[in-house]
């Protein structure tokens, strides 16, 4: 039986917003530079159309997210502040940063806005209530508003004060990148066209399981690559020389093949794989074929040979939804099967949808994230979703009325 995915939510568009005070919380966690400036501003640019939607209808917009993991207290390098500079400079607009994001005196800064103003509150997780879920947090959050909207997906599968807590108040709905990414998994999950494949890789089968059990009854071809090729390939016999096998998990591994081959899903591995001493650039690489990986060579990427293969079946397929690089594709000389899967998607007449985390570093690096259907601004939550499972944040809203 396969699971259901969750429910039409209410959107921004499904109430009236106008001159609300409107608490957004939005996915601000954005990768830092080792001098503290932002390294790619992609969640902040995603979170635009819900900001420009809400001050043109001149709501008073409260901006809140977290920003690592602080661990609870207050972390100089990561307070919001370079966060709102860069989303005053996208929106060419004012964007005051909040020296908190609850209290007396951001209250009170909230009070003097107008309709139009925009503010951000300071990094939610500098209080350890908000993973704690502290009912108390969520509260003192809600009442700087009359409307919530989550426009974070990316940590939708966190039941934070902020992302859980707060609805429990609050009129809540979603915004539009959240709306986008819904619809962007409900389109491959729910009424894929056909032939529709997955394609997944990454460091660890372990990481995948829960995607790989809720995609097979839904695909017509799985494709494996990355590190996790290597406990497929030695639960069907093969020598994997001094890769990682996650020996714990070969029944898995076994039981989801056996599944593919009852369901008639076509499962492919690597037949051929880039191999090296160490996964460090200027190692020494070699393809040989996946039988005859040498006992103390690591596999790196996939192979030419496996490339092609891969290439040519996704060129056939409609639909293809993409979690985990092919190789360590941030080393060069191990890039190339994840370049040759992302040049391949990027060109198919279909539906492309790309888990969030490293395959959308992947597919921005090669500079070819706007030539995908959906690139996900959600690592863990995308995981969840592909996994088939609700998210918190998501639950927590109001449903939209059937049509
Ligand atoms: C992410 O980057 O995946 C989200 O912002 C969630 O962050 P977290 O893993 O620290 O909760």
């Amino acid at each position: 039986m396969q699971k259901m995915i969750t429910r039409r939510k209410k959107t921004i568009k499904d109430i009236d917003v106008r001159g609300k005070q409107v608490l957004v919380r939005a996915d601000f966690n954005v990768p830092l530079n080792e001098d503290g400036t932002i390294a790619d501003d992609t969640r902040i640019r995603a979170s635009l159309p819900t900001i420009r939607y809400l001050c043109e209808r001149d709501a008073r917009v409260i901006l809140c997210s977290h920003l690592d993991r602080p661990q609870g207290t207050v972390v100089e390098r990561l307070r919001l502040a370079l966060v709102a500079n860069r989303l005053s400079v996208l929106l060419d607009r004012p964007v005051a940063a909040l020296h908190d994001c609850i209290g007396p005196e951001v209250e009170s800064a909230v009070a003097a806005m107008s309709g139009g103003d925009i503010v951000l509150l300071e990094n939610l997780r500098f209080h350890p209530e908000e993973k704690a879920d502290d009912p108390a947090f969520a509260e003192n959050l809600s009442r700087l508003a009359e409307v919530y909207v989550n426009d974070a997906f990316g940590a939708s599968h966190r039941a934070h004060a902020s992302i859980v807590g707060v609805p429990e108040h609050l009129p809540a709905v979603a915004g539009l990148l959240l709306a986008k990414e819904l619809d962007a998994f409900a389109r491959v999950l729910q009424n894929p066209e056909r032939p529709f494949a997955a394609v997944i890789g990454g460091a660890k089968v372990s990481d995948k399981l829960g995607v790989l059990e809720n995609i097979i009854p839904r695909v017509d071809l799985l494709l494996i690559g990355g590190g996790m090729a290597a406990t497929f390939l030695a639960s069907r016999g093969y020598g994997t020389g001094a890769s990682t096998v996650e020996t714990d998990r070969l029944d898995d591994v076994e039981r989801i093949s056996a599944k593919a081959a009852e369901l008639g899903v076509r499962l492919l591995l690597p037949r051929d794989v880039v191999v090296a001493e160490s996964l460090d650039s200027g190692t020494r690489a070699r393809v040989v074929p996946a039988s005859e990986i040498p006992d103390d060579l690591i596999i790196a990427d996939i192979g030419p040979e496996a490339a092609s293969e891969f290439c040519r079946e996704l060129a056939e397929c409609r639909t293809v939804v993409w979690n985990g690089p092919m190789g360590v594709f941030e080393v060069p000389e191990f890039a190339e099967g994840t370049r040759r899967v992302a040049a391949t998607l990027a060109n198919l007449h279909g539906t492309t949808v790309i888990g969030g985390g490293s395959t959308a570093d992947a597919v921005t690096r090669f500079g070819l994230a706007d030539k995908m259907t959906h690139v996900s601004t959600g690592g863990g939550a995308a995981l969840t979703m592909l996994a088939g499972k609700p998210l918190p944040g998501v639950e927590a809203l109001e449903e939209a009325e059937e049509p």
